[in-house]
C-alpha cells in the first residue's frame, strides 16, 4: 500500500503528468484538495472508488482516512493543486505517514506560476534582464512570513517575482515593490491560469491598481519584473551561430569536438 501525492497541475484537467493520471486511475481511494483541483481529473478514478474533497476536514480526519486505507491495503491518490513543492501542506501530512509508518511517493505536477507564464506567453528570466525567479507570498492568517522574506527585500535583487496568495493585498504589494522596481515595471495578473474563464491584465506599478478595478477572485498570480514585456533584451549565447558547445562544436580544434556519445553520457551519469 503506498499513499501517491500527485500535483493535480494549475486548473486544466489535461495538465496533469501521465503517471498521475496513471496513478489516479490505479487507486480504489482519492483524496482531493476540492479548493483547486479540478473535479473533471476525479474521472480518472476507477469505478467505485471511494473519493473524498478534504477541503472541509482537519489534518487528523485527512490522516484517519489515509490510516484507514493503508490498514485496508488500499492505495491512495493524494490530489494537490499545482505542484506539491510549494504551499500544498504536503510537508505536515508526510510527517505524519512517516510517524504512522504508511508509505508513500510524490508525483509533480504544473505550478501555478508555469501556468501563468505560459498564459502569458512569457519567460520569466531574459539574458541581461533577470535571471532568477522568486515564488514568493505574503503574510496571510494562517502562515506569517519568516524574518527576511520581504516583498522589499526580494525587490532589490531585481528578480522576477510570482507571488502568490496576494492579490486581495495588491496596494500593499504595489507600494512595496515600487521603491525598487519603478513605477514603469511591468506587472501581470493572472486569474485561473489554464482554466476556461483565465483572465489576464497587463500593466505596469503605477497603473495596475486602476487597472484592476472591477476585477474579482483570489485565485490569481502577481508577476512583476522588467523581464514581462521586454524587447529590448540580450540573445542567449545558446542558440549564437558562434557559439562553441558541446552540442554544436564550431571547429576540428573545439575542446566539444572529441566528445563520443559515451563521454557525453558519463559526464550527464
Ligand atoms: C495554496 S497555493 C497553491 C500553489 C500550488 N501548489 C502551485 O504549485 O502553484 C494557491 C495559490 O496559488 C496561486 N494559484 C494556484 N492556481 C492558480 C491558477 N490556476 N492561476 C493563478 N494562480 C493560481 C494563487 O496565488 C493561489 O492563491
Amino acid at each position: 500500500m503506498t499513499v501517491h501525492f500527485i500535483g493535480a497541475g494549475p486548473g486544466a484537467a489535461d495538465l496533469i503528468t501521465l503517471r498521475g493520471r496513471d496513478l489516479i486511475a490505479a487507486c480504489p481511494v482519492c483524496l482531493y484538495a476540492g479548493s483547486l483541483v479540478p473535479e473533471a481529473l476525479l474521472q480518472h478514478c476507477p469505478d467505485g472508488a471511494k473519493i473524498i474533497n478534504t477541503a472541509p476536514l482537519s489534518l487528523d480526519e485527512i490522516i484517519a482516512e489515509i490510516k484507514a486505507a493503508h490498514d485496508a491495503g488500499q492505495d491512495v491518490a493524494r490530489l494537490h493543486s499545482g505542484d506539491l513543492s510549494v504551499w500544498s501542506a504536503m510537508g505536515e501530512q508526510l510527517r505524519r505517514l512517516r510517524a504512522l509508518d504508511i508509505p508513500y511517493d510524490v508525483t509533480p505536477g504544473v505550478p501555478a506560476f508555469a501556468a501563468g507564464a505560459a498564459a502569458l506567453g512569457a519567460e520569466l528570466t531574459l539574458p541581461g534582464v533577470a535571471q532568477s525567479l522568486v515564488l514568493t507570498r505574503t503574510s496571510g492568517r494562517a502562515s506569517s512570513m519568516p524574518d527576511g522574506e520581504t516583498l522589499e527585500n526580494f525587490a532589490r535583487t531585481g528578480a522576477t517575482l510570482a507571488i502568490h496568495l496576494s492579490v486581495h493585498v495588491l496596494d500593499d504589494v504595489v507600494a512595496r515593490l515600487t521603491p525598487a522596481y519603478g513605477t514603469d515595471c511591468p506587472v501581470a495578473i493572472v486569474w485561473r491560469a489554464s482554466w476556461p474563464d483565465q483572465k489576464i491584465l497587463k500593466a505596469t506599478l503605477g497603473t495596475i491598481i486602476d487597472a484592476t478595478e472591477g476585477a474579482r477572485g483570489r485565485t490569481a498570480l502577481i508577476l512583476v519584473g522588467h523581464a514581462l514585456g521586454q524587447e529590448g533584451f540580450d540573445e542567449s549565447c545558446l542558440y549564437a551561430a558562434e557559439y562553441d558547445r558541446r552540442y554544436r562544436p564550431q571547429s576540428a580544434d573545439s575542446p566539444w569536438s572529441e566528445w563520443t556519445p559515451e563521454e557525453e553520457r558519463q559526464a550527464n551519469d
